[in-house]
């Protein structure tokens, strides 16, 4: 059921919200009356079912496909963007793609990681953030990692460099356009249970942090949906250019 009408009248966009985090963003987004703009890759119809969800609260959006992960596939969803106002754009899609040893990895893979995890980011922000100005409004949130600050782990090199280049990314951004009334932050979870770890991670890998977080336990996707939606809300309205720690006090800044 629509909880409230925070976001009545706005448009968000999410990136990679056909599952995890970027699902449960747009489910909490769509209780809040936004109209939720769900943009996937391969998982068409968990899309699908996402709009249908948030419908059958009572909201409302739309599904949009692009492989980020390619200049061709940034540039489609670019051009579709054309004409479309959004007043929060949530950078979320991302991916390891596949865990490789810095002597293995090619040229080709590096520009796959850092175009999926960062550059599609830029441009996707560059496409709404003309509207933003023109409208003299808007938010966005940048989805990094604790790998950001950490470096990654074994193999997640290049995704680690592209979270911390998304992470500054939100600090300029935040310079640029804090003057125009436009707020920009960053939320950078910690081990958070979904699909991308049942991809990339053993579960050895997943004891260990839960070992070593004082809370005890992996976080949820609402648990990262709910810090992505209180920044764009207006009891953030002061917060510019910041990274929201999401890790159960892992990794403590
Ligand atoms: N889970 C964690 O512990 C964790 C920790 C730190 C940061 N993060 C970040 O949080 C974000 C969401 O992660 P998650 O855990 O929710 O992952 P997830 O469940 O694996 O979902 C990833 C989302 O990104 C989309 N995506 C993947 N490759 C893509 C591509 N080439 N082009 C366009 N979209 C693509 C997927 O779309 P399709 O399924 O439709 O292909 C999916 O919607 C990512 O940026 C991730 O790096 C996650």
């Amino acid at each position: 059921m629509i909880q409230t009408e925070e976001f009545k009248n706005q448009t968000v966009l999410i990136t990679g919200a056909s599952a995890g985090i970027g699902a449960a963003a747009a489910h909490a987004f769509g209780n809040r009356g936004a109209y939720v703009i769900v943009h996937y890759n391969s998982r068409r119809e968990a899309a699908e079912q996402v709009v249908a969800g948030i419908a059958a609260a009572g909201g409302n959006g739309e599904t949009v496909q692009a492989d980020l992960g390619t200049q061709a596939g940034v540039r489609s969803l670019v051009d579709w963007l054309r004409d479309r106002p959004v007043d929060i754009l949530v950078n979320n899609a991302g991916s390891l793609v596949r865990r490789t040893r810095v002597l293995e990895f090619t040229p080709e893979l590096m520009e796959q990681v850092m175009t999926l995890n960062f550059t599609s980011a830029f441009f996707v922000a560059q496409a709404v953030l003309r509207g933003m100005v023109e409208r003299k409004r808007g938010t966005s949130i940048n989805v990094s990692s604790v790998a950001a600050r950490m470096g990654g782990g074994i193999g997640a090199l290049a995704y680690a460099a592209a979270k911390a280049a998304m992470s500054a990314m939100t600090k300029n951004l935040a310079r640029e356009f804090g003057p125009a009334g436009i707020r920009v932050n960053t939320v950078s979870p910690g081990t958070i249970d979904t699909d991308f770890h049942r991809n990339f991670s053993t579960e050895q890998m997943l004891n260990n942090v839960k070992a070593a977080t004082p809370l005890g336990r992996l976080g949820t996707s609402e648990e990262a949906a709910d810090a992505i939606v209180y920044l764009c809300t207006d009891g953030a309205r002061f917060i510019q250019g910041q990274a929201l720690e999401v890790n159960g006090g892992f990794l403590m800044v």
